[in-house]
């Protein structure tokens, strides 16, 4: 197989990049499940921008740098927030029904960070508004292939030296067999990596992919121990199956009037926070894990009572109808809530355009480290940088790809294929990947729990390496292989800041220090050899 432009991820960075790469060569898309299986189809609450006459790009500016603790690039802050309303423009031309009020204008949404209300949403499924629309457009590209059930397993990576260059990947097809991709320019939108941790808010499609396959292609990746917990996730112990299982209660059940309530049925965030139940994402994940620690409950309650049934049912239909499927009518009782693993700040290094380190690659939305977020992402900027970044990638590698090599057909993946992988051992692996993180380096972190989750990933790190060098591959043992390889890369990075700032908080080092610490955490494969076996 041979395109211009490879992309692997079906999400909005994705679908936003092949639709803007339009006619400009053949593209083709590749996603691990189907086109709809991402978190963009996931996303509640919706898009921040600037689209009111109250508003100003400067405030959306201040609001990002200072949930994002010192550490947003102010280049990259200023590109988004300028830009993002073109393009929230281009995305309602393309079909998505942003809600409404009556006089025509926006309904703009209100959530924590934010000094003015400027989340576009539609309704509280906003998510999947943007992903039926652009998939609808996209499947009427003639030069568009589309390979659903088709999972990236590593980059393509030929040349040597300043020649060395990112040439395509190697995709495990639905059928089991590894294909070369060849392409002039790759571009990762693989998503997060939610999975990581025992608790997430994100599809079971999150395992980091392309984090871990640019680290074994030899990229840097930047941030990753900032790692954002949602703070309400709706608590359901016993679910088993998705959505139940990780349901958000979007932010913007808060910026609607929602509060916290403790065991007793106290408000504490304001207690913790000037703007109390609208305080960053990091204060209140961090409260509530006080919270409950000091009662030894797993759980605090959102109330969102006051709010009516009529409005819920009208603002938030999909929640509201969900927690009633539940068992739980948000009109009348608080629903129980935990902070759940949501959005993983750190990524992929990359420059404005979506540019990696390796020539050829770019990498675009959540599994990209832009510089937007810095320690802390201000909730709904995620969709918007995405959208933005999508463009730019897609505009420098329809340039890159003029004076760029044909697509050549990639010589045959290295993997000898001889013993069926052991099930047990891989789904063993997998919970103590999750469960290790969740113990040792969630909310709050110290320097003896970091060390004990670089121990114990090591030693299922060494497992892995030596089953995916050998195993017939499916799906469960790629992703153990990369969630593993993301674990150890927020434990080292983690390890690598001594203070507490944003999202990393650990309790040896409680303070931030910006005199030393000031700066993104980047790591280099060829510095860091202990995580580089494969
Ligand atoms: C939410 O609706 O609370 C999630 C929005 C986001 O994570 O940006």
């Amino acid at each position: 197989m041979d395109f211009d432009l490879l992309v692997i991820g079906s999400g909005l960075a994705g679908l936003y990049t092949a639709l803007e790469f339009g006619d400009r060569g053949r593209v083709g898309l590749v996603t691990k499940r189907g086109l709809t299986d991402s978190s963009t189809a996931l996303a509640q609450g919706g898009i921040a921008a600037v689209t009111s006459p109250d508003d100003d790009v400067n405030l959306h500016a201040q609001d990002t740098i200072r949930a994002g603790a010192g550490l947003c690039h102010e280049d990259v802050v200023e590109t988004v927030v300028r830009e993002g309303p073109r393009r929230v423009v281009e995305l309602a031309q393309l079909g998505v029904e942003f809600t409404k009020e009556q006089d025509g204008g926006y309904d703009l949404g209100m959530e924590g960070g934010h000094s003015r209300r400027r989340i576009l949403h539609a309704a509280d499924l906003t998510g999947k508004a943007i992903e039926d629309a652009l998939i609808d457009t996209l499947s009427r590209r003639a030069n568009v292939d589309i390979f659903e059930n088709h999972l990236a397993l590593d980059l393509v990576v030929r040349g040597d030296g300043e020649g060395r260059r990112c040439r395509g990947a190697y995709v495990l097809s639905a059928d089991g067999n590894v294909m070369s991709f060849a392409a002039r320019a790759t571009v990762l939108a693989t998503g997060g990596a939610g999975k990581v941790y025992l608790i997430t808010s994100n599809p079971d499609v999150s395992t980091g992919d392309g984090i871990a396959a640019a680290w074994r292609a030899g990229v840097a990746v930047a941030n990753m121990e900032f790692f954002q917990f949602h703070p309400t996730c709706l608590f359901r112990p016993g679910a088993k199956t998705l959505p139940e299982r990780s349901f958000l209660l979007s932010e913007s059940l808060r910026g609607e009037g929602g509060v916290l309530l403790n065991k007793n049925g106290e408000r504490f965030m304001v207690n913790y926070h000037q703007d109390a139940d609208l305080g960053p994402r990091d204060v209140v994940a961090r409260a509530i894990d006080q919270e409950t620690k000091k009662a030894g409950t797993d759980h605090v309650f959102l109330d969102v009572t006051d709010m009516g049934k009529e409005k819920l049912e009208k603002r938030f239909p999909y929640i509201y109808s969900k927690c009633l499927e539940y068992g739980i009518d948000l009109a009348v009782e608080p629903a129980p809530v935990a902070p759940s693993a949501h959005y993983c700040c750190g990524g992929v290094l990359t420059d404005l355009s979506g540019r990696t380190e390796l020539p050829g690659l770019y990498a675009v939305g959540e599994v990209a480290c832009t510089g937007l977020h810095g320690a802390n992402r201000l909730a709904s900027n995620s969709l918007l940088e995405a959208v933005v970044f999508a463009k730019r990638a897609a505009d420098a590698a329809a340039e890159e790809i003029g004076l760029a090599p044909e697509a050549e057909a990639a010589v045959a993946w290295n993997g000898k294929r001889v013993n069926d992988h052991e099930p047990v051992a891989v789904s063993h692996d997998w919970y103590l990947v999750r469960r290790t993180m969740r113990d040792f380096v969630g909310i709050v972190r110290s320097d003896r729990r970091l060390e004990m989750a670089a121990e114990r990933l090591a030693v299922i790190r060494r497992n892995v390496d030596k089953l995916i060098a050998t195993a017939n591959l499916n799906h469960d043992l790629v992703e153990l292989h990369n969630i593993v390889t993301v674990a150890q890369l927020i434990v080292h990075s983690a390890q690598a800041r001594p203070e507490s700032r944003g999202l990393h908080f650990n309790l040896d080092h409680p303070n931030r220090d910006d005199e030393r610490c000031a700066k993104d955490t980047i790591l280099r494969p060829d510095k860091v050899s202990s995580l580089t076996n494969n």
